[in-house]
C-alpha cells in the first residue's frame, strides 16, 4: 500500500429529476474509474457521492407535483442511488445533504465564517408574491420580456430571445405559483466576503497551473479577474438549512453554500477517522471531479470559503469536464433527444453494463465537448470490445484448452529460445500497464482505454505472427505453449489494466475463465498486471466469448429502451397510490 490518502469526490446531483447519460460522462463515471484505479494502484482511497437535496428546482418540482419537497427530494435519492449502483458506480458512500451531520457541519462552517469576520448583512430587492405570502426566487417569477415581448419570460432571463436582464426590468411580474401581480419588495440578506480572502485564492489558483486541466485553470483565472463580489448566501424560501443567526430564522442557507460543504460531512457520515485523515491531515489529497457548469464553484467559490475557514484542506484537483450532446444536439427531455437512465431500474437483457461503461468511457468529455452517438456504441462493442478485446481472451483460451486440455505446463523461468515476437509482447507487459497507469493518473481516461486496446492489438498481433496452429502443425508443442503462456499473461495483465474501466467482465475472465484466484477489483492488485501471474500446470477454466456483438436490431431496441425519458410526474402518481 503507498502512504498517500486520497479522496474522490463526485458533484453532489439535484434530485428534482433523475439522471441523464450526460451527468453519467460528465462526472459520476470519470471519477469512479479514477477512485478504482487510485484503489488498484495502492493508494488508500475513499470516494464519497451524494445527492444534493436542497435548492429552489427541488422545491418547485415538488410544488408542481403537488408532493412535499422532503418525499420528492427522499424518493429520488433512492432513484439516484440505485443507478449508480447498476452502473456499478463504487462509491465508499453515497448519501445526501440532508442530513443531521450534515446540518451540524453547515452551521459549524458557517459561524467560523461568521465569528472570524468574512460575513456582512445587505439588503436586496427581490419579488413577493402578497398572496403566498412569499419571496419569490427568480424561478418563481414571470412576466414580459422587455426586449422581445415574451409573455413567458422568467425572473431574469427570456427563454425567447435568450437575453438576461435584472428582475426589475420585468414586466408585469407575476407570481409562477399563483399567478397573482409580484410586487418588489425589500428583504435582508447574508453575504459571504469573497475579497478577503483573494489573494490567498490566487496562490492556490497559480500553485495549480500544472495541475488542473487548462480549461479549468484558465476558468478560475478569469473569474478571479472580473473581481470576486460578495456573494448572497441565504433565501427566502423553506427548504433547506436554516441559517442560525437572530432575525434570520425563515431563511435558509443558498444551495451552493452548503453542497459543498457536502463533500466534508459524506466524508464524516463514513466515519471519524476518514474525516480526519483526508479533511484536516495535510498530507491527504482531494480530486473533485465536477461537471462544466460547477467548475466556478470548485475552483472559485468553494476554495475561498475553505481558506477564509482555515481548518480545512483544499483540492489537490479540480477535474473539470464539458458538456455530452446527443447525435449532435443539445439534451432535451421535454423534446426526447438523449439517452436517460431510468431503464436502468428494471433489469433489460439489452444492457451491458460494461459494454456501456466501455463505449461511455470513449466520449468523456475531457477536454472539449464531446457527442453521444448510437453507431458509435454498436462499432465500439463490435469492433473494439468483441473484435479486440474479447477475440484475444477467447483465440488464446481456446486453444490451450485444444491443444493442451486447458493446462499449460510451463512458467516464465523455464521459457527459451525466446525470438524478437516474444521479447517485444514480454516488454508490452513490463511497459504497457505503466503507460496506462499514467494517464488513468492524469485522468486522462480516453487515453487509459485507447492503450489498453492497443494492448489488446499488440497481443492479437503477436498471436497471428506467432501462428501457434502452425506450430502445432509442425509439431512444435514447446513453441506453441510458450506463445500461448505469453498470450495468457497478457489476458491477465488486461483484466487488471481494464478492471476500472470493465469490472464486471475483467473479474469474470480473470476469475471464471483464466481460473485466477485473484480479483481484479481488490486494492493494491495494479503492481501485477507487470508479471507472470501464471504457474506451471495452472488449468484455465470455462471459455466463452465474453462480449456480444451489436446487430441492427438489438441496437434499435436498445436504443428504444434507453430514449424514453423519466415521467417524473407519473412515477409519483403511481408510487402515492
Ligand atoms: O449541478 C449540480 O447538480 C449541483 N447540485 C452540484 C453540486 S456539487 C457540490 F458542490 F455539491
Ligand atoms: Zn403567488
Amino acid at each position: 500500500m503507498k502512504n498517500e490518502k486520497r479522496l474522490v469526490t463526485a458533484a453532489l446531483t439535484y434530485v428534482n429529476n433523475i439522471p441523464h447519460v450526460g451527468h453519467i460522462v460528465g462526472c459520476h463515471l470519470p471519477a469512479d474509474i479514477f477512485a478504482r484505479f487510485s484503489r488498484s494502484y495502492g493508494y488508500d482511497t475513499t470516494f464519497v457521492g451524494g445527492s444534493d437535496m436542497h435548492g429552489t428546482p427541488s422545491l418547485m418540482t415538488a410544488q408542481e407535483l403537488g408532493v412535499p419537497v422532503e418525499v420528492l427530494t427522499e424518493e429520488l435519492h433512492k432513484v439516484h442511488k440505485k443507478i449508480y449502483e447498476k452502473l456499478n458506480i463504487s462509491y465508499d458512500i453515497y448519501s445526501n445533504t440532508h442530513t443531521k451531520i450534515h446540518e451540524e457541519v453547515t452551521k459549524d462552517f458557517f459561524m467560523e465564517l461568521y465569528n472570524n469576520g468574512y460575513i456582512r448583512e445587505g439588503e436586496i430587492e427581490m419579488f413577493y408574491c402578497e398572496h403566498d405570502k412569499m419571496f419569490l426566487p427568480d424561478r418563481y417569477v414571470i412576466g414580459t420580456c422587455p426586449h422581445c415581448g415574451f409573455s413567458e419570460a422568467s425572473g431574469d432571463q427570456c427563454e425567447k430571445c435568450d437575453s438576461l436582464f435584472s428582475p426589475s426590468e420585468l414586466l408585469d411580474a407575476r407570481c409562477k405559483v399563483c399567478g397573482e401581480k409580484a410586487t418588489l419588495k425589500k428583504s435582508k440578506h447574508i453575504f459571504l466576503i469573497l475579497s478577503k480572502g483573494v489573494e490567498d485564492l490566487k496562490k492556490w489558483v497559480e500553485s495549480k497551473k500544472d495541475v488542473w486541466r487548462s480549461h479549468v485553470y484558465a476558468e478560475a483565472k478569469k473569474w478571479i479577474s472580473e473581481g470576486l463580489k460578495d456573494r448572497c448566501i441565504s433565501r427566502d424560501i423553506t427548504w433547506g438549512f436554516n441559517v442560525p443567526l437572530k432575525n434570520y430564522e425563515n431563511k435558509v442557507f443558498y444551495v451552493w453554500f452548503d453542497a459543498p460543504i457536502g463533500y466534508i460531512s459524506l466524508t464524516k457520515e463514513l466515519s471519524e477517522q476518514k474525516y480526519k485523515d483526508l479533511w484536516l491531515d495535510k498530507s491527504s489529497k482531494i480530486y473533485n471531479f465536477v461537471g462544466k457548469d460547477n467548475i466556478q464553484f470548485h475552483a472559485v467559490f468553494f476554495p475561498t470559503m475553505l481558506l477564509e475557514h482555515k481548518k480545512y484542506n483544499l483540492a489537490h484537483n479540480v477535474v473539470g469536464l464539458n458538456f455530452l450532446n446527443y447525435e449532435g444536439q443539445k439534451f432535451s427531455k421535454s423534446k426526447k433527444i438523449g439517452v436517460f437512465c431510468n431503464a436502468l431500474l428494471s433489469d433489460h437483457d439489452e444492457i451491458d453494463i460494461d459494454a456501456l461503461r466501455a463505449y461511455l468511457t470513449t466520449i468523456i468529455p475531457e477536454n472539449k465537448d464531446t457527442d453521444y452517438r448510437w453507431e458509435d456504441y454498436k462499432n465500439n462493442t463490435n469492433s473494439e470490445l468483441v473484435g479486440k478485446f474479447g477475440n484475444l481472451f477467447n483465440r488464446t483460451l481456446n486453444m490451450i484448452k485444444n491443444y493442451f486440455g486447458g493446462t499449460l505446463n510451463v512458467d516464465e523461468k523455464s521459457l527459451d529460445n525466446l525470438n524478437e515476437f516474444d521479447l517485444e509482447i514480454i516488454d508490452a507487459l513490463h511497459t504497457l500497464p505503466k503507460a496506462i497507469a499514467e494517464s488513468y493518473e492524469r485522468a486522462e481516461l480516453r487515453d487509459a482505454y485507447k492503450l489498453i486496446m492497443s494492448y489488446a492489438v499488440k497481443a492479437n498481433g503477436y498471436i497471428e505472427k506467432s501462428a501457434p496452429w502452425n506450430l502445432m502443425k509442425e509439431e512444435k508443442v514447446e513453441e506453441a505453449q510458450k506463445v500461448l503462456y505469453l498470450a495468457l499473461n497478457v489476458c491477465a495483465s488486461l483484466c487488471i489494466v481494464a478492471s476500472p474501466i470493465m469490472p464486471n467482465k475483467t473479474k469474470t475472465l480473470l476469475m471464471e475463465q483464466i481460473g485466477l484466484a485473484l480479483d481484479p477489483t481488490l486494492n493494491d492488485i495494479y503492481h501485477l498486471a507487470s508479471e507472470f501471474n501464471i504457474k506451471k500446470g495452472h488449468k484455465i477454466k470455462n471459455v466463452y466469448p465474453i462480449f456480444e456483438r451489436v446487430d441492427n436490431e438489438k441496437l434499435e431496441k436498445f436504443k428504444n429502451i434507453m430514449s424514453e425519458p423519466f415521467d417524473i410526474k407519473e412515477y409519483f402518481e403511481t408510487n402515492k397510490k
